[in-house]
């Protein structure tokens, strides 16, 4: 009944290298992690300040080498690609950053800053290519007028909805978000949390979602994931979880207020 799993983690280490020549080898920033992402699901990633959820994104992006264990995606042997097929690959992957105004040019236009993805897949500007950046545009809620505009015209969440029309353009399979929310106003952290599940139902893109508010992801995610240091020290449904979840700090993440992202920080 059930498809197969878009991505598959199985025993995943990444860690840093040690600073120093003699130095004793770091712990590793992920320490066997196993988990799925259903095709069209959303897995929300949480866990305090340096419990490995960046490294985890970015070993899967392929931006850090794995010390072992095994990644799949969409069927294939994803730390087996190399070269021009990796880099093709992984053009496929839409991510979005905490911060958009650093991963968007501010002297681009959106409609500039939409078209670069397409552009660089060797797609031909033209009337179809304007059309499918005014979709894209139209589908993450802001208008057309808008193309004409720059950058650092728009207002954090104005740029973010640009940021994922742009991890949109490939259509890609996946999407990696690393605490999209977190640097916009509370409001329109609600606004921006609607978007994704509409987009999710849309276009059917699965997503991983990381944060370090357990109730925020929560609502958009079919499954949730917590680390503590370098561990997977949960993961289930996420009606499961937050029913019944089995670790005290779950539960502490889930008695933190909502709306406040960095409420898990102290922790
Ligand atoms: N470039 C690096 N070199 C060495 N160690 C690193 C590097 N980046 C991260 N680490 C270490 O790896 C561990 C996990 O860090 P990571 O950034 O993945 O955590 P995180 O969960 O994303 O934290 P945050 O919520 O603050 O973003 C931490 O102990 C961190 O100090
Ligand atoms: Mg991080």
């Amino acid at each position: 009944m059930s498809s197969a799993p878009i991505l598959e983690v199985q025993d995943l280490v990444i860690r840093y290298r040690a600073r120093g020549l003699f130095g004793a080898r770091a712990k590793p920033a992920v320490n066997g992690a196993s988990f799925q992402l259903a095709r069209g699901e959303t897995l929300g990633i949480v866990g305090e300040s340096g419990s490995g959820k960046t490294s985890l994104l970015r070993a899967i992006l392929r931006l850090l080498p794995a010390e072992s264990g095994s990644v799949r995606l969409e069927g294939q042997d994803w730390l087996a690609l190399k070269g021009e097929a990796l880099r093709r690959a992984r053009q496929k992957i839409g991510v979005v950053s905490q911060n958009p105004f650093l991963s968007l040019s501010p002297r681009l236009t959106i409609a500039e800053i939409l078209a670069e993805p397409l552009l660089a897949q060797g797609q031909r500007s033209g009337p179809e290519m304007q059309n499918k950046i005014a979709g894209l545009l139209s589908d993450c809620g802001l208008p057309a007028d808008f193309l004409q505009r720059r950058a650092r015209e728009l207002s954090g969440g104005q740029a973010q909805r640009v940021a994922i029309a742009r991890a949109l353009a490939l259509e890609p399979g996946l999407m990696i978000l690393d605490e999209p929310t977190s640097a916009l106003d509370v409001s329109v952290q609600a606004q921006i949390l609607n978007l994704l599940a509409d987009l999710k139902e849309s276009r059917g893109v699965s997503m991983l979602f990381v944060t370090h508010n357990l109730k925020v992801v929560a609502h958009i995610s079919d499954s949730l994931l917590v680390m503590r240091r370098g561990e997977i020290i949960e993961y289930g449904r996420t009606e499961q979880v937050v029913r019944a979840p089995t670790q005290d700090y779950t539960r502490e993440l889930l008695s933190f207020g909502r709306g406040n992202e960095h409420s898990a920080n102290a922790g």
